[in-house]
């Protein structure tokens, strides 16, 4: 790894920025399309942001700018942390609803894409299908992010993660996740392209016949040969968490109903972190959930309301990480008169 590219969060903390300009106009569809320094330079980013956040909410690099928030599927956290981030940035958020808008049907993606990108200056998306995404992406002559595609990742919401954990182990040397439940799930994805990239060990916990496709599992091997990170796959969740620095777990059902929603819980159920599984847990591990969760399903109360529990520190990280994103991809021309603001300006410059 280049020396300019700090290794631990307080290195994070301390080190300049490096030029971000680079970032400029691209899109942030998932972060195989990033390299590793690059996904640490937007985390640096992101804690420098936080950082800044603490003394003032407002910081109004992007004044004037306006993001449009496209949403097939519901949302909590993708919208408030990204409407609230831009906000903070002195811009402004559009919440755009299928139905609401000409979508679908009454209009195209891409006649949608090149409106937005007149009008607005990024476009945020959360679609069924990542074809779509990929498709509003063609089109848009701004950047357009990832807000989750539910066949494929949610890769926002794993690189925040990357920034929790990075907060919480000080670097990602010699750390190893389990994922536990829904590996076939996009959220597992996400996990475990991110942690891979950033030379993370990987082990994905589920059910024999319900492990995360071989195309992605080659993937994640991929990013394993660049950091040195292991992926390992298993249907036995005591063996998973045996040594494990992080244990996470998605949603098994969310809107299944009736014999589906019982045939799922009946699959998964030996997956649960509870308190009998975390008695297997290495001393000091931390659980995540990206949240929503149904709880005492995927996990037990004493797990989620835990002293080990972070998943309210990855929705508050939401918000952080994503205002480096937009930063990074917006761009800005002008170094802010805020001698606090300066130092982020100036990297934007260059
Ligand atoms: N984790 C996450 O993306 O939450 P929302 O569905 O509430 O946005």
């Amino acid at each position: 790894m280049p020396e300019a590219v700090p290794r631990t969060i307080t290195e994070a903390a301390l080190a300049p920025l490096a030029p971000l300009a680079k970032f400029r106009g691209r899109h942030y569809l998932t972060d195989q399309d990033y390299t590793r320094e690059e996904l640490l330079e937007l985390l640096q980013l992101a804690v420098k942001l936080k950082a800044l956040w603490r003394d003032k909410t407002l910081t109004p690099f992007l004044p004037g700018r306006t993001l449009a928030m496209l949403f097939e599927h519901p949302s909590t956290r993708t919208r408030v942390s990204f409407e609230a981030g831009m906000t903070e940035l002195g811009g402004h958020a559009q919440y755009l609803r299928p139905g609401e808008i000409h979508l679908p049907g009454r209009e195209s993606i891409k006649d949608t894409s090149i409106v937005l990108s007149r009008l607005t200056s990024a476009i945020m998306a959360r679609t069924a299908y990542h074809s779509s995404l990929v498709e509003l992406a063609r089109w848009a002559a701004v950047p357009v992010v990832n807000g989750l595609t539910d066949d494929y990742d949610h890769l926002i919401q794993s690189l925040t993660d990357a920034l929790t954990i990075w907060e919480t182990a000080g670097s990602f040397d010699g750390l190893k996740l389990a994922f536990l439940g829904k590996v076939s799930d996009a959220m597992a994805s996400s996990v475990a392209l991110t942690c891979s990239r950033l030379g993370i060990d990987v082990v994905m916990a589920g059910p024999a016949d319900h492990q995360m496709a071989p195309e992605m599992q080659r993937l994640v091997r991929a990013n394993g040969e660049q950091s040195g990170a292991t992926l390992t796959l298993t249907d036995d969740p005591v063996e998973a968490v045996a040594g494990a620095d992080f244990i996470y777990t998605v949603l098994w059902w969310w809107l299944e109903e009736g014999e589906e929603r019982e045939e799922l819980r009946r699959t998964y159920r030996p997956f649960q972190v509870n308190g009998k599984l975390w008695a297997q847990a290495k001393p000091g591990a931390r659980f995540m959930d990206c949240l929503p969760a149904v709880r005492g399903e995927e996990a037990t109360d004493e797990i989620m309301d835990g002293p080990m529990s972070l998943c309210f520190d990855q929705s508050e990280n939401r918000k952080h990480l994503q205002k480096a994103v937009l930063l990074a991809l917006i761009g800005s021309d002008r170094l802010p008169d805020d001698p606090d603001m300066q130092e982020i300006g100036r990297a934007l410059l260059v």
